[in-house]
């Protein structure tokens, strides 16, 4: 396989006996000392006029950011500059980004080519008409050649509209009803999707608040990992409406957080052809990522359906579509007083000619320039220097990596799942668990802030996406700086049963 970006794949059962061993001891954090004396004063000296822009703000935007991977302690940093591996903020101070807005750019920060190619384009036609432009067919020709499978291609104005639309092509394509999604897993924030969110078993327990119940009838959960259950649920839906789809991110729910077994996809594919559901491949992380051709490509299973969001515009807003098969693809065909059985999907500025050409571009040089593989190899060396420091340092930390996409563990909040939600009844009802994840989503928020102040912007504080731009200097770089934080780290008593 040309251009794949996941060299290894480690066994998922030996990461989470490390996750669950790591939730089982008290949290492990940066000291009191070092937090007050170095990182808040950091954020004092170094990042006044941020904090002046966050300020007003508050008064302006709910929250004082606009964006939920906009991270907030002790307050949000505020940037005016990217390029390539970098990202400068208001204050002039540079920090290495391993955000990369959350995944679109693969290729680093404002890469020349995908800026020029949309410069010239707003210098002729402007970023939009609503008519057809060259440019739909070029990044719909250019991914079916990456992706042979998705034979056609409709792109839309984000990841969320991408799930919303298959799971409708899907409904009407089988004749079916019923979606199972993998418990934890991100789809984007639709209503039915919501189900389930991030912590695998809690259904419509957790995040769903102003989702009435009955948007999440026809949609189950299944655990990760579980064959079985996903088996059972098939089974037992046939008699009550049927399956219309299972819908999966490849390399495990929330990007991977929850690692799955190399041939999960593989058995996954084979439940649904036998119980006559689309297997929907949300690839909006791994497409052009983890391989040009996506996860579908590295594990070597054909989904039906494919949903695109992040590097599918390059970088630039409106990034979404979804693909696949012409009988399923062509349900969402476009046009004027169609009153055909189709899937109804739009909006004014999906595929405008600038998010197209961004997008077409951007595929383009993550080809030439073998990205997928080049940004997979930077992963593949922060994970083994981080994992170097945490036995260094004897810290309890988990370090693992899907290629480019990077996971470091610092205090397990990512790995709950709902049964531990509740440790148990008392005389007064359920005794929660929910404390102690509280307390371990915080202390992940302090060791990101702590990255930050040493030159590290993360995903929330346990996500790190690596790209083109990060060299080997970038990488040992950055690990020097892990260091810097990992050296003022001690056991706590906190975030115990008590
Ligand atoms: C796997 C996955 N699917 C869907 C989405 C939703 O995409 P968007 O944020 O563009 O709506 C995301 C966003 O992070 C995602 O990670």
């Amino acid at each position: 396989m040309n251009n794949c970006g996941i060299s290894r794949w480690d066994n998922p059962r030996e990461i989470n006996r490390k996750l669950s061993h790591l939730t089982s001891l008290p949290i492990y954090e940066v000291t009191d000392e070092y937090y007050e004396d170095t990182i808040l004063k950091y954020y004092d000296e170094k990042c006044a006029g941020s904090r002046k822009i966050y300020e007003e703000a508050k008064q302006y935007i709910p929250g004082g950011v606009q964006h939920n991977l906009a991270f907030n302690k002790p307050f949000p940093v505020c940037f005016d500059r990217a390029e390539g591996a970098y990202l400068y903020d208001r204050d002039g101070n540079r920090y290495i980004d391993f955000l990369q807005a959350g995944g679109p750019t693969i290729l680093g920060s404002n890469y020349p080519a995908i800026r020029d190619a949309a410069i010239g384009l707003l210098n002729t036609c402007g970023p939009v008409t609503g008519l057809l432009h060259e440019a739909e067919l070029m990044i719909a020709r250019k991914i079916h050649q990456c992706m042979p499978n998705v034979e056609m291609f409709r792109m839309l104005g984000s990841g969320t509209e991408s799930v919303m639309a298959a799971l409708r092509i899907s409904r009407i394509a089988t004749g079916h009803k019923r979606i199972i999604k993998i418990g934890g897993g991100y789809h984007g924030w639709s209503d039915q999707m919501v189900y389930g969110l991030k912590i695998p078993g809690s259904r419509n327990l957790m995040e769903s608040h102003g989702i009435p119940r009955k948007l999440f009838a026809y949609v189950d959960e299944v655990r990760p990992n579980d064959l079985n259950m996903l088996e059972n649920f098939l089974r037992i839906n046939r008699l009550r409406g049927g399956t219309a789809a299972v819908i999966v991110e490849p390399v495990g729910p929330e990007s991977g957080t929850r690692p799955v077994a190399r041939d999960y996809n593989q058995g996954i594919r084979r439940l649904c052809d036998m119980y006559g559901a689309l297997l929907v491949f949300d690839e909006v992380v791994t497409g052009f990522r983890v391989a040009l051709g996506g996860a579908q490509e590295y594990f070597d299973v054909v989904p039906d359906l494919t949903c695109f969001g992040k590097i599918v515009a390059g970088g630039f807003p409106g990034a979404g579509g979804v693909g696949g098969k012409k009988e399923y693809a062509g349900l969402m065909a476009a046009g004027v007083g169609t009153m055909k059985h189709k899937a109804y999907v739009g909006g004014t500025l999906a595929a405008n000619p600038l998010s197209a050409l961004a997008g077409y571009t951007a595929i383009c040089e993550i080809e030439k320039t073998n990205a997928c593989e080049k940004a997979g190899r930077a992963g593949d060396r922060l994970t083994d220097g981080l994992r170097k420091l945490i036995e260094q340092y004897s810290l309890p930390f988990v370090a693992y990596n899907q290629g480019s996409i990077v996971h470091l563990e610092c205090t397990g909040a990512m790995s709950y799942d709902y049964s531990s939600y509740f440790i148990g009844k008392s005389a007064v009802g359920l005794l929660l668990n929910k404390d102690i994840m509280i307390a371990r989503k915080e202390s992940m928020e302090r060791m990101g802030a702590a990255y930050m102040a040493n030159g590290i912007v993360t995903l929330a504080g346990s996500r790190l996406y690596t790209s083109l731009a990060d060299t080997d200097e970038v990488i040992d770089d950055a690990l020097d700086r892990f260091e810097e934080v990992f050296r003022h780290v001690a056991r706590t008593n906190k975030g115990v049963r008590k």
